[in-house]
């Protein structure tokens, strides 16, 4: 399966921030296409900027969250539908700042990713672990409640993505050993082979949480990775597009 490199630009971007955009997909465009599928999620504010300068080169966007209504009375939220409405073929769903910060549980998580799934888009479900949960041998039961919890009852695996993210490792420079990546995909790898069948096997895996340039080949190549959700490192294209050269062809 074609690894995926998505970029999550968090609350970071203005219109001075199209030129770096331009830069990615330039890169894509030289060679990354064949490798890898790319995607940047910028705030809500530039989606609809950036799904037209993406045009048909083949570089998604995508939104950082959606409400999982349609449309109506919810100030300050964005729908599945605004997103694909604009061009945006993707959205997050529970990443771990809107999980401690908005308190998003596992259920309100698979809401919005059926409703990403509803209006046509890729579901990219956020799950991991905290320090101390980690640190008291939780982070596998932790990790394989919210993929069950998260995974809306209605759900197509053609268009699931999971983005095992642990918390501590996000924004601070830290990675767990190779050996605990490995683990840990390949545990959701087999739940989602127990929720989805032979569909599971298809859905990509990516790993989040301080990939850099210089860690990402190492990250890329364990078993059941299969790309990268990238925070920090996404929003300058050299260092971006480095991670998804990373990606061995
Ligand atoms: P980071 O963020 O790459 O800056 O650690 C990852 C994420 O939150 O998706």
């Amino acid at each position: 399966m074609k690894p995926l490199i998505a970029g999550n630009w968090k609350m970071n971007g203005t219109s001075a921030s199209v030129a770096e955009f331009q830069k990615m997909i330039e890169g894509f465009k030289a060679g990354l296409g064949d490798t890898v599928d790319l995607l940047v999620c910028p705030p809500a504010t530039l989606l609809a900027r950036f799904a037209e300068v993406a045009g048909d080169s083949g570089v998604m966007v995508g939104g950082q969250d959606c409400h999982f209504a349609v449309s109506g009375a919810h100030t300050g939220n964005i729908s599945a539908e605004m997103i694909a409405d604009v061009g945006g073929r993707a959205a997050i769903a529970g990443h771990s700042e809107r999980r401690a910060d908005h308190y998003e549980t596992d259920a309100l998580i698979a809401m919005k990713a059926a409703a990403a799934q509803r209006a046509g888009l890729i579901a990219i479900i956020c799950v991991g672990e905290t320090e101390a949960e980690r640190r008291a041998g939780q982070a596998d039961a932790v990790v394989a409640g919210q993929v069950i919890g998260s995974i809306p009852t209605v759900c197509d695996p053609a268009r699931l993505v999971i983005a095992y993210e642990p918390v501590w490792a996000i924004g601070t420079g830290l990675t767990p050993t190779i050996d605990d990546v490995k683990a840990i995909h390949a545990h959701i790898a087999s739940l989602l082979v127990e929720r989805f069948g032979d569909a599971g096997k298809e859905i990509r895996i990516l790993y989040g949480g301080s990939v850099k340039p210089d860690n990402a080949a190492s990250l890329l190549s364990v078993p059941h990775v299969n790309g990268a959700l990238v925070g920090g490192a996404s929003l300058k294209a050299a260092d971006f597009l480095a991670i998804a050269s990373a990606v061995k062809g």
